[in-house]
């Protein structure tokens, strides 16, 4: 059995759809493929590891409420290069938003069901996650974790002699669990994915998100971009910026 796994996402690094193919990933067996798509330049080439695959799994941002137009483009070539070749895959999508709300991710399924549906492949279904720049820096926060625990670890061996500090384990554990209880939500739906392409069956759509309320999502997310901000030239740079003039 082989499954293409396709990273749609325009960003060079650290993205979102980077993560939950990941994991996706971890809960599929047989041969895998994975492919990065960000501009048309890599269309042929990722056409072409098509050829005997039994699923493909696109792991994709939502834009503006719908697919980012260079996967459009590359779904359009998908349909003829299918067609013209006689593909029959199974389709799976995992599409992931920066609001906290999964099912605001309906729209782009129902467009990739009606590509399945004209490019004569199978619609197996998908993942809609909300929250996803957040879960996204979760993985951040555990990488520095383990550092953290390593560093305890070092300073504990070299003071005391002791090679496992208690204390510092404790603190790891229960970081870790807060982190693992944010995805919770993103595993079980992948983990339940997974079997159904294994199966090579449609798994339905199943919408989910970062396991925290709301209200504390928009707290942080506020911090995260006033800081962003910041550092990406300055605060409220839209509003306070010189207007250019237009030439008529
Ligand atoms: C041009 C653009 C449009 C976006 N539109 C939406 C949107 O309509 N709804 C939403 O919740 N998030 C929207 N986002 C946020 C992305 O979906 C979010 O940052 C996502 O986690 C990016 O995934 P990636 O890291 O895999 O590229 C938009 C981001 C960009 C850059």
């Amino acid at each position: 059995m082989k499954t293409v796994f396709i990273n749609c996402s325009p960003k060079k690094r650290f993205c979102a759809s980077a993560y939950f193919l990941f994991l996706q990933r971890l809960f599929v067996g047989g041969e895998k493929v994975t492919e990065k798509l960000r501009t048309p330049a890599d269309n042929d080439r990722i056409l072409g590891k098509l050829q005997g695959a039994n699923a493909v799994v696109f792991g994709l941002p939502l834009y503006v409420d719908g697919i980012p137009s260079h996967v459009l483009r590359f779904m359009e070539r998908m349909e003829t290069y299918c067609k013209e070749n006689g593909l029959r895959m199974s389709v799976y999508v995992i599409a992931n938003n920066g609001f906290i709300e999964g099912k605001q991710n309906e729209p782009l399924m129902r467009t990739f069901e009606n590509f399945c549906a004209r490019s004569g492949l199978s619609w197996g279904g998908g993942v809609g996650i909300g929250g996803g720049v957040m879960l996204n820096v979760t993985r951040v926060l555990f990488v520095v974790q383990v550092g953290l625990l390593l560093l305890n670890t070092a300073l504990s061996a070299v003071h005391t002699g002791n090679f496992f500090p208690v204390d510092a384990w404790i603190s790891f554990g229960k970081s870790t669990a807060i982190l693992l209880y944010f995805n919770l939500g993103v595993l079980f739906y992948l983990i339940r994915m997974g079997r159904f392409i294994r199966k090579g069956t449609p798994c339905g759509k199943k919408y989910t998100r970062i396991l925290i309320p709301s209200f504390i999502f928009i707290l942080f997310a506020d911090i995260f971009f006033i800081v962003l901000s910041v550092f990406e030239g300055g605060i409220f740079r839209g509003w306070l910026a010189k207007k250019k003039v237009e030439e008529r």
